[in-house]
């Protein structure tokens, strides 16, 4: 196995499932053979799956605890696993098997100051990634790579003052790394729009997932 990524969120709707469809699309489109887990219930990378007529890899459904112990096996022969993960605040028992399976913890956000303020508004989510970082090295694991991945962003380069820039100042105040590309607001491409193919290739998430290669993939040789 090589790349294992996880959507992580706090609350619910940041798009988790759009990033997780497309950064698979895009390791798929990079040849690295990829798998997406469906891990939320609610089965919005598996409608996407369906409504896009077949993802060109395999899409599974595996909204169950303990998946650090089921995922090895059902997975295996993949080059790379990405997690589409139910929000923590609601289910943090799966989240939490899927970010012992995971290296990599990609969180999205909107790139609103309120946003990243109402995240750190008390240390619930820090001490949760913290408490879950020493579960990894109780059974053995490496830190996880964590980074946030600003979605819904008004342009797909970083501004020089606007939100987003407010946003990612915010972040690195709590030491937190932000992937430097981000996704823009578009309605057309994201919608889930019956029967239409998904291509990363020349969208930012292809650019995303290159950085997350690059950068972010801890132990990407085991
Ligand atoms: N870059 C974008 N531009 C416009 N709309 C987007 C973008 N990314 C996601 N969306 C839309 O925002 C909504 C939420 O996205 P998504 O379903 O990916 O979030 P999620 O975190 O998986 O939500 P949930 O917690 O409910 O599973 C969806 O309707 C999706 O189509
Ligand atoms: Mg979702």
């Amino acid at each position: 196995m090589v790349y294992r990524w996880a959507l992580i969120s706090q609350k619910p709707g940041v798009g988790k499932s759009t990033s997780g469809i497309f950064l698979a699309q895009a390791l798929y489109e990079q040849n690295h053979n990829p798998i997406l887990v469906d891990a939320d219930k609610g089965q919005s990378a598996q409608d996407w799956d369906e409504q896009a007529g077949g993802m060109p890899y395999p899409v599974i459904s595996k909204a169950v605890r303990q998946l650090h112990r089921t995922l090895p096996e059902a997975v295996e022969g993949r080059g790379a696993v990405v997690i589409d993960v139910p929000q923590v605040e609601d289910h943090e028992p799966i989240a939490k098997g899927a970010m012992i399976f995971s290296d990599t913890w990609i969180i999205p956000i909107a790139p609103s100051p309120v946003e990243v303020t109402r995240l750190f508004r008390d240390d619930r989510f820090t001490d949760f990634l913290r408490d879950m970082q020493e579960l990894r090295q109780e059974v053995g694991k490496s830190e996880a790579e964590v980074v946030f991945l600003l979605t819904r962003t008004n342009t797909s380069k970083p501004t020089k003052g606007g939100p987003d820039t407010e946003c990612r100042v915010e972040l690195e105040k709590h030491g937190f790394p932000i992937l430097q590309t981000q996704i823009p607001f578009n309605d057309h491409r994201y919608r889930q729009v019956g029967g239409s193919r998904v291509r990363a290739l020349g969208t930012p998430y292809e650019r995303a997932a290159k950085e997350l290669i690059a950068s972010y993939s801890p132990g990407a040789s085991s």
